[in-house]
């Protein structure tokens, strides 16, 4: 039977816990995570009801400490190390694209293609004690799971090309001041901080929630007239949704609002 290194846990409706269990290892990503990781965003997706997951790695060392080192040095060829690169990409791409949001729970390292899955989700809290890095200049290569594309956005080409090219790891608190991660907690208070974020999405209206990330991932990529198109589009929509009618109407009769999804 094949090893489990994900678990997915329904911590409460909407909200999903995804947990890297390859402990041994640092939780680095090899292709059966990779495949379990898929295996579990899908089920995740398939569920109406899901609105936020939570990603984090087991034990108090690692988050991730990086693709798995032995499966890139044992790749036989251009090829093979090619559609390795592509495999994490098309998974990050597909956390990014998500309908449902995603908050990484940064428990200890964050390196390589671990931080390159904190780089893609859509929001990073980490704990005090943890550190993150692209030290693969020190393996004689580069980061391969879209480390150099999404790093230079969130935090600018200087800082982005220091992290890569010197390898060197930034502690959480740093992180924190250079944009890279949202938030900085007690390691034992991690869990806590993340779904009180959770629970805070999960309850707001759904299809607002959904556009709400749309818009913003699309920004990253959109020319700004695109994007402020895309932006007059859905927020028309969601004007004459019924959640929309639903929660302008609860403030001025000065009541809660009752969002339904539609
Ligand atoms: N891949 C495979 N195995 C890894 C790993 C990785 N990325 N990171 C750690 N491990 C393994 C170690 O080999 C070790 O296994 P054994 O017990 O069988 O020897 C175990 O996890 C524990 O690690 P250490 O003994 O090294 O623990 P430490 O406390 O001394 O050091 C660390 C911790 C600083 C995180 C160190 O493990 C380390 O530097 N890891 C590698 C980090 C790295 O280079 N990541 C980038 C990988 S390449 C990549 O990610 C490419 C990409 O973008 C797609």
């Amino acid at each position: 039977m094949a090893d489990q290194y994900v678990q997915l846990q329904w911590v409460e409706p909407g909200i999903a816990l995804l947990t890297i269990t390859r402990e041994k290892s640092l939780n680095a990503l090899n292709s059966e995570v990779l495949d379990q990781l898929e295996a579990s965003l899908n089920v995740v997706e398939d569920s109406p009801e899901a609105r936020v997951v939570i990603v984090t790695g087991q034990g108090q060392k690692a988050f991730v400490a990086g693709a798995d080192i032995a499966a890139i040095n044992q790749a036989p060829d251009l090829e093979h190390a090619h559609h390795f690169a592509e495999r994490g990409q098309k998974l990050f791409h597909r956390f990014q694209t998500s309908r449902v949001l995603s908050i990484a729970a940064i428990n200890g390292y964050a390196l390589g293609g671990g931080m390159e899955l904190a780089l893609a989700l859509d929001m990073r809290i980490a704990a005090e004690s943890a550190r993150l890095g692209q030290p693969e200049i020190n393996l004689g290569i580069i980061p391969g799971f879209g480390g150099t594309q999404r790093l230079a956005r969130l935090v600018g080409s200087g800082r982005a090309l220091w992290m890569i090219a010197s390898g060197e790891p930034v502690l959480a608190g740093d992180a924190l001041t250079m944009g890279l991660v949202d938030g900085v907690v007690p390691l034992d208070s991690l869990m806590e901080e993340c779904l009180r974020r959770a629970r805070i999405l999960a309850k707001q209206a759904p299809l607002a929630l959904v556009e709400s990330k749309r818009m913003v991932v699309g920004s990253r990529d959109w020319e700004v007239r695109t994007g402020l198109d895309a932006e007059a589009e859905a927020f028309a929509r969601m004007v004459v949704s019924k959640d929309g009618r639903e929660g302008t109407r609860a403030f001025l009769e000065k009541r809660a609002p009752e969002f339904r999804g539609d």
